[in-house]
């Protein structure tokens, strides 16, 4: 049972937070203490509960659910119901991070009420802290209109996966002159639309670096260098359970599939050779 706290102004018998829930508050503080803001993705309850557990103060459920849970070629795929249902499991799964749901293609960019309204379903349906979208300028009227509701937004500029098809691929953005201005002009509009923090994604470390200094809320990189507020990374890159590659940003600290694969052939060796269920597995 989660201990919960009284907050100001909330009547005797009304559940709060859970104790220990981070706030964005507590994600602002970290930014202006210079301490780097870490943040992974997660899709379900139980890896959830492990980032949970090291203290990770920020957990996204990105739409790379599409690639690395539901086995499409790319985000575009991934629906609106398809995030809300990740998202509702990783609230479950956490105690103290910050949860937010990443907006899928098309459920932010028909209209700023029809943004609201999804966005809205991550707080209320999935217990998310906020959400994020991608784009610069061209959505800033949306976060606006999120933001004046109430819903908190996370940014993200740079590579934009949904956006793939149009851009040709994935490629390092912000290499020309002209490229890295409408970058900063980018960040600006998201920062004066009111988002708490930007994506900053497949960007040059100096043109990051310059955004990190002009911006005043925390950017969050992958792919954009060291100089950053702060890192996300997706977590199946991390762990090595995406085996195909690992992306240029990303850096293994574990060989999971291989873990999986070992122990299963062990399992089906055991299984096969008469060993497993042995008397300890078994009822009398
Ligand atoms: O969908 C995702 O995982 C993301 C992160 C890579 C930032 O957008």
């Amino acid at each position: 049972m989660k201990s919960r706290t009284r907050h100001p102004g909330q009547p005797a018998g009304v559940a709060g937070p859970p104790a220990g829930k981070l706030s964005l508050r507590d994600l602002r503080r970290l930014y202006e203490q210079r301490q780097p803001i870490v943040a992974v993705t997660a899709y379900d309850w139980i890896t959830a509960r492990l980032v949970d557990a090291v203290g990770i103060p920020l957990i996204l459920v990105g739409d790379s659910l599409g690639m690395t849970v539901l086995g499409y070629r790319n985000t575009i795929p991934v629906t609106l119901e398809q995030s809300l249902h990740h998202t509702a499991a990783v609230v479950r799964g956490t105690r103290s991070a910050l949860v937010i749901g990443d907006m899928p293609f098309l459920t932010y960019q028909v209209s700023a009420e029809e943004a609201l309204r999804n966005a809205g379903r991550y707080l209320q349906e999935a217990g998310a802290d906020g959400v994020k979208l991608e784009g610069g300028i061209r959505v800033a009227p949306t976060i606006h209109r999120l933001v004046a509701a109430g819903i908190p937004v996370l940014g993200h500029i740079g590579i934009q996966p949904q956006s793939v098809l149009a851009d040709g691929g994935y490629r390092v953005h912000g290499r020309t002159a002209e490229e890295a201005e409408a970058l900063k002009a980018d960040a600006r509009a998201v920062q004066e639309a009111g988002a708490f923090a930007v994506v900053l994604e497949g960007l040059p470390t100096a043109l990051a670096g310059a955004i990190t200094r002009e911006l005043a809320i925390p950017t969050i990189g992958i792919g954009a260098g060291p100089q950053c507020s702060g890192q996300i990374q997706v977590i199946h890159d991390l762990l090595g359970l995406f085996e195909d590659f690992v992306p240029r940003h990303a850096r293994r600290y574990a060989q999971l599939a291989q873990a999986i694969r070992d122990a299963l052939a062990a399992y089906r060796e055991d299984v096969l050779a008469g060993r497993f269920p042995s008397e300890e597995q078994s009822f009398q």
